[in-house]
């Protein structure tokens, strides 16, 4: 049973994903611990409800990122935590997270990388007119949204889609994404290799 570390800046659907699909039981792993960036985000109440610590990290309350960051491998090392899943964290990993958790550390982002990193990113696919859009799980590098990929899952662009009716399609993926990406990590079944993972 591997212990995941959450973090979070806002409403936390994706936790909730994962501490479900955890709780269910078919993938050897738990939550141990939540750290929100934000003092007031939902994510918070759901970690409550489900008995995990949430730890409340103000990145306003710290000098700098390092500092910063130190705090937050504190936290998750206080709590043994073997994978870092970021869900929803709205700030870019730096060097202090990356040097602690390189290989240990995953991302979901609603496109299919390249495409459209950063911000926005059902906004970008809209704007470009792409037919098809969809949801990445990636290892977390010093890039933005650049780390070798795990799992994609393709989602179609429709006539009519607003950002918010394209949003909500990709999210229903991203919730059976993610957990399968995690229980893969938690097998033991992801190895790195370059660019490239494969699973075993
Ligand atoms: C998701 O769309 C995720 O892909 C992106 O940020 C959003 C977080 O949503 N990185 P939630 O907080 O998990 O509901």
């Amino acid at each position: 049973m591997i212990k995941i570390g959450v973090l979070i800046s806002g409403r936390g659907s994706n936790l909730q994903a994962i501490i479900d699909a955890c709780e269910k039981g078919g993938i050897p792993a738990k939550v141990a611990v939540v750290v929100c960036s934000q003092p007031d985000a939902y994510g918070l109440e759901r970690a409550k409800k489900h008995a995990i610590p949430g730890v409340v990290l103000d990145p306003k309350k710290f000098p700098d990122k390092n500092t910063y960051e130190l705090e937050i491998v504190k936290v998750l090392r206080k709590h043994e935590v073997e994978l870092v899943c970021l869900a929803g964290y709205m700030r870019i990993v730096g060097p202090v997270l990356l040097e602690h958790f390189r290989g240990r550390m995953l991302n979901i982002h609603p496109a299919l990388l390249p495409s459209f990193p950063g911000l926005h990113a059902q906004k970008q696919a809209l704007d470009h007119g792409v037919k098809v859009s969809g949801v990445t799980v990636h290892f977390v590098d010093e890039g933005c949204d650049t780390g070798p990929i795990i799992l994609q899952k393709a989602v179609p662009v429709l006539e009519d889609d607003t950002e918010e009716t394209l949003s909500a399609r990709i999210l229903e993926q991203e919730h059976k994404l993610y957990p399968e990406a995690i229980k893969l990590f938690a097998q033991g079944k992801l190895k790195i290799e370059g660019r490239h993972v494969r699973i075993k």
